[in-house]
């Protein structure tokens, strides 16, 4: 006999012993009934929280395995961007650069006989080719950096070399602009263990800006070494006394093709990919850039490489 039913019998017994009372046990079996009811309520409403529960959870993981898949669609077609830009970039280059070696030598040849009026026509295409050979390399540099494959190749070098170099190529830009350029580096032997093809384009990003927006003035570039808790440093800090920006501007040029404001791409060309590109070689240099500045007054970019990269990497 069922146990419960076997209690319930017990307790229906009358107290002396002499049988069972109808109505004790109708009362029981009805007492039981209604308990019985309503657990099976509670049970019912147990399971309907359950389920909605379950179809809560199983809603949250189809959400889930959508945003996965458009994930990887994105990182598919991004990766198949990149590749498509890489090799367009080189299509376009290689018919570039015949135009800028053959306008050299029609520049050589209209100097050689005097062809004043035909010289500045073939500077003019010369210059077009040339910036549109730099968008290019920096929408290549771009593309690379953003599919993971830019090239960072590690070697020991004085880090004055890279520096003069660099000074070099903006002096011409700045002496036309009417602009001081003034190099304060302590030990121009020093050396330095990163990517020195890299590093020199970081700086003529950050040099050609300094001259490009400052007339008659001032671009100090300062060099120095520092020892820090988590490894060995060399800064550059690059300080012009230009334009300057607004710190809404400021904002918003490390972000790709964003430049100050619209009137300095008229004024001043550019496709706002400079900082972009200089910043994010310097995080795979093992640094960063922090550029500050005040509209009117000036601005300066400081760039923090490791020193010692080789250590870096084999440590990682
Ligand atoms: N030294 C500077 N002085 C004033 N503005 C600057 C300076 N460097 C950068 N900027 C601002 O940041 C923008 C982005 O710079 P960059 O990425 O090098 O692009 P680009 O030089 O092609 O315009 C510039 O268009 C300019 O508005
Ligand atoms: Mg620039």
């Amino acid at each position: 006999m069922h146990r419960l039913l076997k209690r319930q019998l017990n307790q229906a017994r009358n107290p002396d012993g002499s049988g069972v009372s109808y109505e004790r046990l109708l009362k029981l079996v009805n007492d039981a009934y209604r308990e019985n009811e309503a657990n099976r309520a509670r049970a019912d409403r147990a399971n309907e929280v359950m389920a909605d529960e379950l179809s809560e959870m199983l809603a949250i993981k189809e959400r889930a395995t959508s945003l996965e898949t458009a994930k990887r669609v994105a990182e598919s077609a991004n990766l198949a961007k990149s590749q498509f830009i890489a090799n367009m970039s080189h299509e376009l280059r290689t018919p570039l650069n015949a135009i800028i070696g053959y306008t050299e030598m029609l520049i050589e040849e209209a100097v050689a006989e005097g062809r004043e009026r035909q010289l500045s026509d073939h500077e003019n295409i010369l210059r077009s080719a040339q910036g549109l050979l730099r968008l290019i390399n920096e929408v290549l540099d771009l593309s690379k950096i953003e599919s993971g494959k830019l090239n960072i190749e590690i070697e020991e070098f004085h880090v004055g070399e890279v520096v003069f170099d660099a000074i070099a190529d903006v002096r011409p830009a700045a002496a036309a602009n009417g602009t001081e350029l003034i190099v304060e580096i302590a030990d121009s032997d020093m050396t330095l263990r990163s990517d020195p093809y890299r590093l020199s384009q970081c700086l003529r990003n950050l040099l050609s800006n300094a001259v490009k927006f400052t007339a008659d003035g001032r671009v100090t570039l300062r060099v120095w070494r520092e020892e820090q808790a988590s490894g060995s440093f060399f800064n550059i800090v690059i300080t012009d006394t230009g334009i300057g920006m607004s710190p809404e501007q400021l904002a918003r040029v490390l972000s790709p093709f964003e430049q100050g404001d619209g009137s300095i791409t008229r004024k001043y060309g550019g496709t706002g990919l400079g900082l972009t590109i200089t910043q994010q070689i310097a995080r795979l240099l093992g640094g960063d850039i922090i550029i500050e500045s005040e509209l009117n007054h000036g601005t300066s970019a400081k760039l923090m490489l490791r020193a010692d990269l080789d250590r870096l990497r084999s440590a990682a």
